[in-house]
């Protein structure tokens, strides 16, 4: 996608389409209620006041996501002019810039229009001049997305194309707005690289493909990258990894990927750790296959990890981040792990297995303690964990369970700048009672009750000393149908948190 900041006047700029906001407001007395930004106003002179004409009739009232189309006649460089609805001008933030500017460039997307001029930015409400061109550009390269390569189209796809985005500046001086595009583009891509490896069906994508797609993308953003094969984990003793793995066919894979920040600091720096489950049956103790299919996703976990990471090595955070993905299928097969096994995990810690299904703790758990090892701290993992955190929380947030408060505050902030919501979940002593076995150290599931804080405390035996967070998006990295501002299937979740996190641990 080219984009390029105008400075021009709104009536000279040459496009298709020219996106430009309206809100709602208790203060507007007129006009039911809508009021118009600066940029908007400008354009409604041009228009000869058409625009307040069609808010003054009650036709359009602001509402986030609403939508109404003019054509020009020549009055402006542009063919059209889409107004959309910001909602609440009091509520405003850069999340919901995101989100209008994501609904506009779908809209368009299928209209005929190549060129397209976003113009959204308001004045006189606390967004800064530079986060709303950022939530601009990321809002329409996240919007835009979509996941069509395996299907056949009559048309021509360069014909449906939005090509090319200007973006108006406005009458704020915005110094930093070459940057704030750059930021933005680098974070919705990895966003959509994440999607990308999500919505792969997964007889594609194996773990070997997942491990060549996160080696082929670091060696094009210089990252280095080191994939670990049966022999390696067997050496390392990773007893979780290896034996989910062992009912299929696919030989798994531990992905390690390193940014080098901070060469010369003492400080190891940041793990970020996931789960990559390319296809989760359940094993032995079998999923019922309704919705099945949607068990390719995973390793949304993994794949936000892997897309954090190209992120960071766009944005340069002065800080060292290392990536560790353990990943594997999960199938029944003669040679599966069965219900009454123990495995021993990599800190030598030994689990008993009850229900194979719980996979994704156990490898998990190998890479937190390969984290451990090599002290890096914080230690964040993300994980489509368990169905117990979609009961708790919806596909609205993400469970975040956390052994040390201030990085639990720090992920709630950064997901704030980065449009994603996470909710703090408990992890007292008491629940640790559900999780102790009989014969082994620990018991892999802790019942029904608490699902998602369980799961979390067996995670917690394996971060040593680290200080560590886990990320349950198993609610959230999915969604089963479209939505104005989304394409259906993947939504990228975490990405961005985690790239906004390294960039403020740089600070
Ligand atoms: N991958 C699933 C969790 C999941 C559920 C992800 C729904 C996305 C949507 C996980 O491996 C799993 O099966 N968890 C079990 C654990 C249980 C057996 C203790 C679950 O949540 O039912
Ligand atoms: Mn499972
Ligand atoms: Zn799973």
């Amino acid at each position: 996608m080219d984009f390029q900041v105008t400075r021009n006047a709104l009536e000279n700029v040459v496009c298709d389409a020219l996106v430009v906001g309206a809100a709602r407001s208790k203060k507007a007395q007129n006009s039911n209620g809508v009021v118009l930004p600066e940029m908007t106003k400008e354009v409604d002179t041009l228009l000869d006041g058409l625009i307040s004409q069609i808010c003054a009739d009650g036709a359009f009232k602001g509402n986030l996501g609403e939508m109404t189309t003019v054509y020009t006649m020549e009055k402006l460089a542009a063919k059209r002019v889409l107004v959309v609805g910001l909602g609440s001008l009091e509520a405003m933030n850069a999340q919901i810039l995101r989100r209008a500017s994501a609904i506009s460039a779908r809209h368009l997307q299928n209209t005929g229009a190549h060129t397209i001029a976003l113009a959204l930015a308001l004045e006189g409400t606390p967004i800064e001049v530079e986060t709303g061109m950022q939530a601009q550009v990321e809002g329409a390269l996240l919007g835009l997305y979509t996941f069509r390569k395996y299907q056949h189209t009559d048309d021509k796809g360069e014909e449906r194309d939005i090509t090319k985005i200007w973006l108006a500046a406005g009458k704020g001086n915005g110094a930093g707005l070459e940057e704030a595009i750059r930021r933005g583009s680098a974070l919705a891509q990895a966003t959509n690289f994440a999607r990308d490896l999500v919505n792969e069906p997964p007889n594609v994508l194996t773990p070997t493909e997942l491990a060549n797609r996160a080696s082929a993308m670091a060696s094009q953003f210089g990252l280095e990258c080191e994939i670990l094969d049966r022999p390696q984990m067997e050496e390392l003793g990773m007893g979780g990894l290896l034996g989910v793995s062992q009912g299929s066919a696919e030989p798994p894979k531990f992905i390690i990927l390193r940014y080098r920040g901070a060469a010369n600091s003492t400080h190891k720096g940041m793990a970020l750790v996931g789960k990559g489950i390319t296809f989760d049956t359940g094993g032995i103790s079998l999923k019922p296959a309704d919705r099945m299919d949607e068990m390719k996703g995973d390793m949304a976990g993994a794949a936000a990890v892997i897309g954090a990471m190209q992120a960071i090595a766009s944005l340069k955070p002065l800080v060292n981040v290392t990536a560790l993905v353990s990943t594997t299928e999960n199938m029944p097969s003669g040679t599966a792990y069965h219900p009454g096994d123990i495995l021993r995990i990599m800190n030598g810690k030994t689990i008993e297995i009850v229900n194979t299904d719980a996979e994704g703790r156990l490898v998990l758990a190998d890479a937190l303690s390969y984290a451990a090892k090599e002290g890096l701290s914080p230690i964040i993992d993300v994980a489509t964990l368990t169905g117990a955190v979609v009961i708790a929380l919806g596909n609205t947030m993400a469970g975040l369970f956390s052994n040390d408060a201030e990085l639990s505050e720090e992920i709630v902030a950064a997901g704030k700048t980065a449009g994603e919501k996470f909710w703090p979940m408990p992890m007292d002593e008491e629940y640790g009672e559900q999780i102790k076995s009989d014969i082994a150290d620990i018991k892999q599931t802790g019942g029904r009750a608490a699902g998602s804080v369980t799961a979390a405390k067996i995670l917690e035996n394996f971060v040593g000393d680290a200080k560590w967070a886990h990320l349950d998006i198993a609610g959230t990295s999915y969604v089963d149908s479209k939505k104005p501002y989304q394409e259906k299937g993947a939504t990228g979740m975490a990405v961005r948190t985690l790239a906004e996190l390294a960039l403020h641990m740089e600070k």
